[in-house]
């Protein structure tokens, strides 16, 4: 049972920064309100960390890359790691509670993620002692060994956004500990509460001070990490936008960058399928969330045979879904996370019904009682949807789904791929053949056969495209944390 009761680490007082394992104001005094997406409440009050915050974050991380840390085994990593994750299980529906008071994720959902969690960190320990160089015979003319070391990036800046704080804290922090690295990571503005509590847990699991530094903030405070000479490497989720506007500030000093964006993700349902299992991996494919996920599969395509029986059968499962209140457990659909997000979602409604889709189901706002507090949107699914408009271009990030026919298998591959992003897809048939065939044409770093959603540490995922490079999950994962140095040795 989860008490849901308030979390020890809301005590009522403004949260600080954690730069070199203290908690500290920001030098301007400066803080700024996070309130919950479900009640509108203030949640917490957060140090707002300027240039100057960023920058002795940055000299802390520095100092501990080059100080005891850089000395310790992979295996003391490794058990910190361990620890790490025992206690990050031991207090998980208090951290699940954190990110459903702010950013209103349904509490049985927050919790759903317990065990990703704890495998991730596991998998991170486990990293932690299988990096290794190899041995590269050359035919130099003077007889020379020559071998590479693997060694920890440096310093990293780690920026995340608000749709999975905890996740995004620890898929960003683990392969920091699993490698040697140190970071600074700045949650998002909408979400700092729970990778403010990762970041003491890490110290409570022995990490020295300086290794894992969190600096609440907005986006200037992004914007100081990503410029700052002394960072060698910027992991980012978030949008393209913002993603963009990093590549270009990281520029001045050659910093290393890994981007995960966003998507418009194609999924694929052939004749063939069997429609039991698609119509709820299709739906919460859109709907998981509110919708507020990087590779949601908003873009349904429909093979014609099936096209209204998906539409009607799709439109009943959304219809079923429970909308409610961010703690009830029985909620399966939260609120949008602030009503900045709310306004752009609401844009995409009106505009879909203004472009001549046909909407099936959903379209509105949803209030009355608790759900006047906050900004609920009944899942929506538009269906006539025309390649070309805006809805089925861009990303809404929002409980909203476009269905669209196809006819034939290369046409759907092309309009599949024809978009700006490439994050992941899905496809459903019975026909092993052709779903392969779609594996490898899909231009996507995720591709799902009839299922949607799958993620593991040991798998990468990210994107092609303008949905970013770099993979995080897989080798690729800890690799964007590592250099390679050659070494020649003459014997
Ligand atoms: P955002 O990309 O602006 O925010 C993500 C993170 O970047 C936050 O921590 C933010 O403070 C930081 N940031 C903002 N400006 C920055 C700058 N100039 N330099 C460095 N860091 C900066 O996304 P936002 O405004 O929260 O959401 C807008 C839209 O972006 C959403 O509607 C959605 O479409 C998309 N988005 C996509 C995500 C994904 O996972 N692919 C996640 C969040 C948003
Ligand atoms: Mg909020």
């Amino acid at each position: 049972m989860t008490d849901f009761s308030k979390p020890a680490f809301l005590d009522g007082k403004p949260k600080q920064l954690l730069i070199d394992g203290k908690h500290v104001d920001a030098m301007s005094g400066e803080r700024f309100p996070s309130f919950s997406a479900a009640t509108g409440e203030l949640v917490a009050e957060f140090a707002l960390a300027g240039e100057a915050d960023v920058d002795r974050a940055v000299r802390a991380a520095r100092a501990a890359f080059d100080g005891p840390w850089s000395r310790m085994k992979p295996a003391e990593r490794q058990a910190i790691l361990l620890r790490l994750a025992e206690l990050v299980d031991a207090e998980f529906g208090d951290l699940a509670l954190l990110d459903t008071l702010e950013m209103g994720r349904p509490i049985t959902a927050a919790l759903g993620l317990r065990s990703m969690v704890r495998r991730s960190l596991q998998h991170f320990a486990g990293a932690a002692t299988h990096i290794h160089g190899q041995t590269l015979p050359n035919s130099s003319p003077v007889d020379l060994l020559s071998f590479t070391l693997r060694e920890p990036i440096g310093v990293v800046g780690a920026i995340i956004p608000w749709n999975g704080p905890l996740f995004s804290a620890v898929w960003k922090i683990g392969p920091v500990l699993a490698t040697g690295c140190t970071v600074v990571l700045k949650p998002a503005e909408d979400a700092s509460l729970s990778p403010l509590r990762f970041g003491e847990l890490c110290l409570e699991a022995g990490v020295p001070p300086g290794v894992v530094n969190i600096v609440t903030g907005a986006g200037i405070t992004g914007a100081a990490l990503s410029a700052h000479p002394d960072v060698d490497k910027i992991a980012f989720t978030g949008s393209c936008e913002t993603g963009q506007r990093i590549i270009q500030m990281s520029a001045g000093s050659v910093k290393k960058v890994t981007m995960e964006l966003g998507g418009k993700s194609p999924n694929i349902v052939f004749a063939d399928a069997d429609l039991d299992a698609v119509i709820p991996a299709a739906a919460m494919g859109i709907f998981n969330n509110s919708g507020q996920v990087c590779a949601a599969g908003t873009r349904l395509f429909v093979e014609r045979p099936v096209y209204e029986e998906v539409i009607a059968r799709m439109a009943a499962f959304a219809e079923g879904l429970k909308i409610g209140p961010s703690l009830d457990p029985a909620t399966q659909i939260g609120p949008l996370v602030s009503e900045k997000q709310y306004k752009r979602v609401a844009s995409y409604l009106e505009l879909g019904v203004a472009e001549g889709a046909r909407l099936v189901t959903g379209g509105r706002r949803v209030t009355g009682g608790a759900l006047d507090k906050g900004y609920w949107v009944a899942p929506t699914l538009f269906a006539d949807v025309g390649d070309d408009m805006r809805i089925a271009r861009e990303e809404i990030f929002g409980p909203v789904g476009c269905i669209l026919p196809f006819d034939d298998f290369d046409d759907v591959i092309a309009r599949a791929n024809a978009t700006r992003f490439g994050l992941a897809g899905g496809v459903w048939t019975r026909d092993i053949t052709k779903a392969m065939a779609a594996v490898k044409r899909i231009r996507a770093g995720s591709i799902w056969v009839n299922h949607y959603f799958a993620m593991d540490p040991a798998v990468p995922f990210g994107g092609y495209k303008m949905s970013g490079f770099g993979r995080e999950g897989g080798v690729e994962h800890i690799e964007a944390y590592l250099q390679t140095k050659g070494v020649w040795i003459r014997n």
